[in-house]
């Protein structure tokens, strides 16, 4: 696996620009992919929100494996770290996500009251690293289209407070954090969902990763919706990447049967699919 390049230049910029926008809000959102909910998680991003209440976002939740994504919305609540999940494309939870974020800043503004300041809109950042969906919640959000969205980061000029009724104002850009990854397997969750560019992997070796973490928590997937040619069950992943080539009838383009499968999985064909499993972790 190649190392992304992120340079630590880059790194101290996004860093700073995240925090230089943490210090217009009341509180963020931190959107992370729900299908790999720590492998999308900036290591840095504690550091970074520091006090300010953060909300754990599982965006992209219509992607992920339902009962998994509960499994990790408690395993964060059971830290303290306040956490939903959601479907910003097709605008499910975002009123559970609203109601949090008043949850959150009900004492503040209580105390702000008491101290006689007039009640006022909540302010929002959205945060998180590229491709977990932070534009299209902005405009989901909004209501239009005012964020830019797209595989890239977007590139942001001045800043500007997007209302959401007469409760939020939200800023329109989000801080965007980079994706870290010492563990190779953190890397290859984070290819495998488009997170990091095709250009910088291996797809066959990542498509041996995927054919691996399906034959193993989702068994019999495979076989059933390619209908795989001479399918046997202790198949290793490259004889079974094998029968996919030949099932697709690609001679031996091994390759391109590589993407086939990486495309399926992200278009959502093969299933709802985590890549990331909470009991893994080490606790
Ligand atoms: P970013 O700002 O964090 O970089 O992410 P962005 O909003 O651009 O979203 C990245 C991709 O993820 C987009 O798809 C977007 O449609 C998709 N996406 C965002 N939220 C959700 C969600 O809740 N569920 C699903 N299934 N997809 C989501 P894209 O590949 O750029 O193509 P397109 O669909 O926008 O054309």
């Amino acid at each position: 696996m190649n190392q992304i390049q992120w340079f630590p230049g880059h790194m101290a910029k996004a860093k700073r620009e995240a925090k230089e926008k943490l210090n217009l809000v009341d509180l963020v959102i931190e959107l992370v992919d729900a299908r790999i909910p720590e492998s999308s998680r900036n290591p840095v991003i504690a550091e970074i929100i520091g006090n300010k209440p953060s909300i754990l976002t599982l965006n992209k939740a219509d992607l992920a494996d339902p009962k998994l994504t509960n499994q990790w919305i408690q395993y964060y609540q059971e830290e303290g770290q306040s956490a939903l999940a959601i479907d910003a494309q097709h605008q499910k939870g975002l009123h559970e996500l609203k109601n949090t974020c008043k949850d959150l800043m009900t004492d503040f503004f209580a105390k702000q009251k008491a101290k006689g300041v007039k009640p006022r809109a909540i302010r929002l950042m959205i945060l998180g690293i590229p491709n977990v969906g932070k534009s299209t919640l902005i405009n989901r959000f909004v209501g239009k289209n005012q964020a830019q969205t797209g595989n890239k980061p977007g590139v942001t000029k001045a800043q500007r407070w997007l209302k959401i009724g007469k409760e939020f104002e939200l800023l329109d850009t989000p801080g965007i954090l980079w994706p870290k990854f010492e563990d190779p397997m953190t890397g290859y969750h984070l290819a495998l969902t488009g997170a990091i560019k095709d250009q910088l992997v291996e797809m066959q070796e990542l498509s041996l990763q995927l054919i691996r973490h399906l034959q193993q928590f989702y068994p019999g997937l495979l076989e059933n919706y390619y209908q795989l040619d001479h399918y046997q069950p202790e198949m290793t992943p490259a004889g079974i990447l094998t029968s996919l080539t030949q099932t697709l009838n690609l001679e031996e383009d091994y390759g391109q049967a590589a993407e086939r499968l990486i495309f399926d999985f992200r278009q959502h064909k093969l299933g709802s699919i985590t890549l990331d499993r909470p009991n893994e972790r080490a606790f």
